[in-house]
């Protein structure tokens, strides 16, 4: 046994490692001489462990093993993982010397990040799933590191086009190696309804389903192809389960009062005119939306929220609020609540006066009264930072989208705030000005450097900086059809939104990040993932060459 020790010591431990690159960067490293061969290697469990983190560290061990092709065995001298309770959340310890490592956290996802850390020092082929022969050592080294938000949210669009649970998976498996903990499930807009409600089933018989998708931006060609499908309960537990286990809680979203035409056409009861609606074709924002004046609506709502709520654990509840006036759509019409009885009923009832900031007020209404029966449950809402105008009532978390200034006005105001503005963190945009060369896209222009550079606190008020829980980025996906072209607009910007939530802003440097990135990209081969290379100046899902006068400034 000894010999067979000395031996493997002896076949790996004079290689190198690789460069340091891991992504987030870690907020205190020190790397020393030498290094750790992990061939084999054996590993210690805590006792005291819970079972989120022996599942993390199993996960870890098990790439080890498949990575490497060799069997690690439990016993001291080789990887001990410890808790330690005077650790913070989410924070972890490492420390590697020639003769063996150790890893302390105080809770899972402690843990899980250690791991991840672990796996990034080594040789891209542990993120893959076959033997592969490479220097499988660790470099000496300490590393005690933290994550600067507890917020770090990654946003998904299933309504406008559909992901499977697999490729969903996928995406949280990304999320989970760049240390995202908080996946945004946009489950419902105009255009399909993607969560069965038992109470409901023609949300999933009707609104899951389109008859056709209008054409690039040619609002009058439609391709005629019904297009459509929804997650079932067991489904949608199966990946709240699957990203828990990878420290991630998915916070669903059902939009409302707006968004909501997919729902209205099988239910026109639900809106101010009585319908017909159909589940919409065509991107934008629509005219229709729920009634605020009719009690079946919150009937509706307290319905639905209550079976979200038993599927989802998640302590937040997204109750949209974007959007809800002014749809484009049809300009000339005006807003439903501005010529509705019923609607008009419930503003006298509530003594808000008429005029341009009437329906502000009526969906202020909307939103507290979702909030009260949210609470009641035990849980919190987040909201779309229109929530904001008028008056919001206490307790509710805003997320800033239209820029940055719902989250600076939010912020000051008292309430938690959620930073997502789409002037940084809409990965729908285009990555290139070679737009000829990249997939269609909603339009914009956000480079990685751009995601790279942005400053959560910047514009917060002094003393304010502690209603920022975190950063978030969103990919709408109405022009976005395949999970190589979502993977190309998630990655690797959401590698660089992961630097801007975990890393302190001392920490950042875009020179040491896009040189990490390299390491990435071979982690992300060995994950079967799809990424742009506009970065590179390889531009578009074919990569193709890029001469340098062409290359976005
Ligand atoms: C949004 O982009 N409508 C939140
Ligand atoms: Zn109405």
């Amino acid at each position: 046994m000894i010999l067979t020790g000395l031996a493997v010591i002896a076949s790996c431990c004079n290689t190198k490692p690789e460069p340091f690159s891991v992504i987030p960067l870690p907020n205190e490293v020190s790397i020393g001489e030498g290094a750790f061969c992990i061939k084999g290697t054996k590993i210690q469990l805590d006792e005291a462990l819970d079972d989120a983190s022996a599942k993390a560290i199993g996960r870890f061990v098990r790439a080890l093993e498949t990575a490497t092709g060799r069997k690690t065995r439990v016993g001291d001298g080789g990887i001990e993982f410890r808790l330690n309770p005077d650790l913070g959340s989410e924070q972890y310890y490492i420390k590697v010397e020639t003769g063996g490592a150790e890893v302390e956290a105080a809770d899972a996802n402690g843990f899980i990040y250690a791991c991840e850390t672990l796996k990034q020092m080594l040789p891209a082929a542990i993120y893959g799933d076959r033997k592969v022969k490479a220097a499988w050592v660790l470099p000496c080294c300490e590393i005690t590191d933290q994550p600067r938000f507890g917020y770090r949210g990654m946003h998904l669009d299933c309504s406008r086009h559909f992901w499977s649970v697999e490729e969903t998976k996928r995406y949280i498996d990304v999320m989970t190696a760049y240390k995202l903990n908080r996946l945004h499930w946009h489950l419902t807009d105009d255009q399909g309804w993607r969560i069965e409600i038992k109470a409901y089933p023609r949300l999933t018989e009707i609104s899951a389903w389109r008859d056709g998708t209008v054409v690039r931006k040619e609002w009058d060609n439609n391709d005629g192809i019904r297009y459509g499908g929804f997650y079932t309960q067991e489904e949608l537990r199966e990946v709240v389960d699957y990203a828990a286990e990878r420290g991630i809680t998915v916070i669903p979203e059902i939009d409302l009062p707006g968004h909501m035409v997919a729902a209205l056409a099988a239910y026109p009861e639900l809106g101010c005119t009585g319908g017909p609606y159909k589940v919409w074709e065509r991107w934008g924002v629509a005219k229709d939306i729920l009634c605020a004046g009719n009690e079946d609506v919150f009937t509706f709502l307290e319905n639905v929220l209550s079976e979200v709520m038993d599927i989802f654990p998640s302590e937040y509840i997204h109750i949209g609020g974007d959007e809800c006036f002014g749809g484009d759509a049809e300009p000339e019409r005006p807003d439903p609540w501005d010529v509705c009885p019923k609607c008009a009923a419930r503003m006298r009832e509530l003594g808000i006066r008429k005029g341009p900031e009437a329906k502000h007020y009526l969906q202020n209404y909307v939103t507290a009264r979702i909030q009260e029966f949210v609470n009641s449950k035990g849980r919190r809402i987040i909201g779309w930072d229109e929530i904001l105008q008028g008056a919001l009532a206490e307790g509710a978390t805003v997320m800033s989208w239209r820029g940055v200034q719902g989250g600076i006005e939010a912020s000051r105001k008292g309430f938690d705030a959620i930073m997502t503005p789409y002037t940084y963190l809409y990965l729908d945009y285009y990555q290139s000005k070679e737009t000829d060369k990249e997939p269609f896209a909603i339009g914009g222009y956000l480079p990685l450097e751009k995601v790279y550079s942005y400053e959560p606190f910047d514009g917060i008020t002094p003393g304010a900086e502690s209603h920022i829980l975190g950063v978030q980025a969103n990919l709408w996906t109405e022009y976005i059809t395949t999970p190589e072209h979502l993977e190309y607009m998630l990655l690797p910007r959401m590698c660089a939104l992961s630097e801007v939530q975990w890393c302190d802003a001392s920490r950042k440097d875009f020179a040491r990040f896009d040189t990490s990135l390299d390491h990435t990209f071979a982690i992300l081969d060995a994950m079967g993932v799809n990424y742009s290379l506009d970065c590179r100046g390889l531009i578009g899902l074919d990569r193709q060459e890029t001469s340098n006068e062409n290359q976005p400034d």
